[in-house]
C-alpha cells in the first residue's frame, strides 16, 4: 500500500495518516515531523529547515529529496508507505516516481484532501502539538482530556511557531503556486482520488479506507 497525501495545510493529512498507519501497519512519514524533530535535536538540517519553515516557504527540493530518498530504503517500508507533505513540487514529483522505480515500487493512490481556505485557518490556529510524542490535538473538534497535556503520554501541548494566522495565509499561498500543480500531474497519472477533507475525522478516514480496500 503505497500512499500519498495531498492537500493544503490543515486539510488533515496528519491526522488521517496516523490513524491509516495504525489500521495497515504502514509507516506514516511526514517531511514536516522529519524537520520538526532534527529542529528539536538541534542538527544542522533542523535550523537549515526553519528558516523556511518560519516564513511558510518550502524548504528548497534538494534538501527534502535527499531525506525522502533514504527514508524510503528502510525496510519498515517494505509493506508500504504514507507519505505526507511530499511531494510538494513538480521536481519532487519527478523525482519521486525515479525513486520507486529504482526500488521496483509505484504510487497506489494519491489522496488529494480538499478543505475550503477558511477552515483551514480555523483548524490550524486552534491546534496544539505534543511536543513530546507529536501527537495532534484541535482545541474544539479534537481536544486532549486535560488541558494542555497530550492524553498518550501526558507531554506538553504547544502552538506550532507556523500556524499563526499570518504564516498560515503564506503558507496558503505557497501551496497554491507551487503544491495545487500537482494535483493536474497526478490526474494525468490517473492516480489522483478526491476527498472530501471538510467532513468529520471519522467520515474522512472511512471515504479513504473505500479507496484503499476497493
Ligand atoms: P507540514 O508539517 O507538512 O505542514 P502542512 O503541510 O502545512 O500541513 P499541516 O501539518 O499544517 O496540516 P495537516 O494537513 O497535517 O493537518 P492536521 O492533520 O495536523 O510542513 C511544515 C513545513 O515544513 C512546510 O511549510 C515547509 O516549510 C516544510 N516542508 C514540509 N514538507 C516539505 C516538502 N515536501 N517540501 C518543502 N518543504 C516542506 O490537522 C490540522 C488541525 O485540524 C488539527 O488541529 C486537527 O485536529 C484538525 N482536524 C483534522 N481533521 C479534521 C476534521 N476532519 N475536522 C475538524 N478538524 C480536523
Ligand atoms: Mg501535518
Ligand atoms: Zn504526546
Amino acid at each position: 500500500m503505497n500512499l500519498v497525501l495531498l492537500g493544503p495545510p490543515g486539510a488533515g493529512k496528519g491526522t488521517q495518516a496516523e490513524r491509516i498507519s495504525a489500521l495497515y501497519g504502514v509507516p506514516h512519514i511526514s517531511t514536516g515531523d522529519i524537520f520538526r524533530d532534527n529542529l528539536k535535536r538541534g542538527t544542522v538540517l533542523g535550523r537549515r529547515a526553519k528558516e523556511y519553515m518560519d516564513r511558510g516557504e518550502l524548504v528548497p527540493d534538494e534538501v527534502v529529496i535527499g531525506i525522502v530518498r533514504d527514508r524510503l530504503a528502510k525496510p519498515d517500508c517494505e509493506k508500504g508507505f504514507i507519505l505526507d507533505g511530499f511531494p510538494r513540487t513538480a521536481a519532487q514529483a519527478d523525482a519521486l516516481k525515479a525513486m520507486l522505480a529504482d526500488l521496483g515500487k509505484a504510487i497506489d493512490h494519491v489522496l488529494n484532501v480538499q478543505v475550503p481556505e477558511e477552515a483551514v485557518v480555523e483548524r490550524l490556529t486552534a491546534r496544539r502539538t505534543c511536543r513530546s510524542c507529536g501527537k495532534v490535538y484541535h482545541l474544539v473538534f479534537d481536544p486532549p482530556a486535560k488541558e494542555d497535556t497530550c492524553d498518550a503520554c501526558g507531554g506538553e501541548l504547544y502552538c506550532r511557531d507556523d500556524d499563526k494566522e499570518e504564516t498560515v495565509r503564506a503558507r496558503l499561498r505557497e501551496y497554491e503556486d507551487k503544491t495545487s500543480p500537482l494535483i493536474a500531474y497526478y490526474e494525468g497519472e490517473g492516480l489522483l482520488r478526491n476527498i472530501n477533507g471538510a467532513a468529520e475525522m471519522d467520515e474522512v478516514l472511512r471515504a479513504i479506507r473505500d479507496i484503499i480496500e476497493a
